[in-house]
């Protein structure tokens, strides 16, 4: 490997490594943050020191490694809270769950600078894309709060259908196991369990594996504010945790952002799996496809961003560049001096390019670039895999084998495949084979072609970006996929809807007295036209 990159840049000066490294203890259980006095993992910083040729990794503290007593401790707490949907949480008035779930919010905000802070030093994401994880994550809860309102109104509400009154509210489906990304460790765990909170369900969550430290100063905010054993917050190994918590048949929800090949092996392991509501956000490979008509200068920013944000480690990332062989020599020559311009360093520099979290990341990636050349692809800009400690400068491959592994598999990382086509067939049979079906982005100024293209992706991927790169935002839209995936839709909206189920009280119009009776007594929180405003 060349090391390339100037070490001032890419390496932490020892001095300013991490001044007071954080060692949590506590785990939180059925509304208490206990103690934790058995082993502990430590957590290292992707950013390394430099000193006389030697590279070592930032300490930055240690989380408490727990047992499966202690996920199970977890569970058991959760199903009390729960009991059935007879517990405190699910009966609750929407207000009230309103409430707590505002209170949070505020107390979280108390938090902003910690997490930011652990953001940048446990994962390398740069200080702005920090920062918006955290605000884009509260503001996301606000809106959540709007939309339950009008969730809960739509259900204060009694239509006569045929003869029958009916009453239909979405109600809890029971316990939640969340686990989430390492990539959003803030957004895109908390963007699906406070939902599912809220809707009345309770939950056990397990932080990603890296991104761990980043949970514990919110501890205290979750136990302050909701009642004991509605979230349950462990840390430790999947395999230690999630596993036997699935085993014991008493998860009702899967929600995790992460991989199929953990959310198969977790589903398999539940005793009766056809009973566990899925919701998940998995890999994609969403394709750039550049028309022989495109404005290339546009095509190339946004390839850029759309392949190397957080160093291509977003789901919605570019993960291969098709480009039509008009066009083909001019977009590589653009793409790779765009790319090359790119400033690889620390997190705290707002460097576009980062050290990679995931241990056995920058051989993982050089491994796809290896197998590449030998089967006839070129690195095809100057700078592309160069490393230094964590880094790996994004390297851009053409031509690309179809029998690579770069172009089947997610590469979750600073590596593109280019592939060149004459015909659109041959764009559409690739992702069609796929088994990936998240997004697309389509480069033409020509809406002829481009319409023709959008009718052909629309029902191979879930969203159709025209002349711009792959993104989940705006949170109010429908964020989902097809195949491998995804299963279930995410949005503002939607997540409250995934996490709960239509169900409705009924009676016959004759009988209507035992409802008017129910009602107008205030006899049930349920059956109640309480109108949230
Ligand atoms: O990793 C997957 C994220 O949901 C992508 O979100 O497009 O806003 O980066 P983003």
């Amino acid at each position: 490997m060349t090391h390339a990159i100037p070490a001032q840049d890419s390496f932490l000066d020892p001095k300013d490594a991490f001044s007071d490294p954080l060692h949590h203890k506590t785990y939180l259980v059925d509304g208490q943050l206990k103690a934790w006095n058995g082993p502990m993992a430590d957590v290292f910083s992707p950013i390394r020191t430099l000193e006389n040729g030697a590279e070592t990794p930032v300490y930055l503290g240690s989380a408490p490694d727990l047992k499966k007593e202690q996920g199970m401790e977890a569970l058991a707490a959760a199903r009390k809270a729960y009991d059935n949907g007879r517990g405190a949480w699910p009966t609750m008035p929407a207000a009230d769950r309103i409430a707590a779930m505002e209170k949070f919010i505020d107390r979280m905000v108390e938090q902003r600078e910690l997490v930011v802070k652990l953001l940048m030093w446990e994962i390398c994401k740069r200080k702005k894309d920090a920062v918006k994880e955290f605000t884009r994550t509260v503001e996301y809860l606000r809106e959540t709060v709007v939309e339950y309102k009008k969730l809960h109104r739509e259900g204060s509400h009694i239509s006569n259908v045929e003869g029958t009154l009916a009453q239909i509210r979405r109600g809890p489906l029971g316990v939640v196991l969340c686990l989430g990304p390492y990539n959003y460790p803030l957004n895109e765990t908390f963007c699906v369990l406070l939902p599912a909170i809220l809707m009345g369900n309770t939950a056990v969550f397990k932080p990603a594996k890296y991104g761990v430290l980043l949970i514990t100063p919110l501890l205290e905010a979750f136990r302050e504010c909701f009642p004991p054993g509605v979230v349950n917050i462990v840390f430790g190994r999947g395999r230690e945790l999630a596993a036997p918590i699935m085993q014991s048949g008493h998860v009702d929800v899967l929600a995790l952002i992460g991989n199929s090949k953990s959310s198969n092996a977790l589903i398999s392991q539940h005793p009766k799996p056809n009973r566990v509501r899925q919701v998940l956000g998995l890999e994609a490979k969403n394709p750039a496809i550049i028309l022989p008509d495109a404005d290339l200068d546009l095509a190339v920013k946004q390839c850029v961003s759309g392949a190397w944000s957080y160093n291509g480690q977003r789901c919605t990332a570019l993960k291969v560049i098709y480009v039509h062989k008009y066009v083909r020599a001019e977009f590589l020559e653009k793409f790779a001096a765009a790319t090359d311009r790119l400033r690889a360093g620390l997190p705290f520099s707002d460097a576009d390019i980062t050290p990679l979290p995931e241990r056995g990341k920058v051989e993982a990636m050089q491994a796809y670039v290896d197998e590449a050349i030998e089967m006839g692809a070129k690195v095809i800009n100057a700078k592309g895999g160069q490393t230094a400690g964590a880094i790996f400068f994004p390297a851009i491959l053409f031509p690309v084998s179809r029998a690579a592994a770069i172009f089947r598999e997610e590469q979750f990382g600073p590596v593109c495949p280019v592939i060149e086509f004459e015909d659109i067939e041959e764009v559409m049979a690739d992702i069609a084979e796929s088994d990936y079906g998240q997004q697309a982005s389509v480069f033409s100024q020509n809406p002829e072609a481009m319409g023709k293209v959008i009718d052909q992706l629309v029902n191979q991927v879930c969203r159709v970006n025209l002349n711009a790169s792959c993104q989940r935002g705006p949170d109010a839209l429908p964020f989902t996929g097809r195949k491998d995936s995804a299963v279930a839709t995410l949005s503002v909206r939607a997540a409250l809807r995934s996490f709960s189920i239509r169900t409705i009280v009924a009676c016959s119009e004759g009988r209507k007295d035992m409802l008017e009776g129910v009602v107008s007594g205030r006899h049930s929180t349920f059956s109640s036209m309480d109108y949230l405003l």
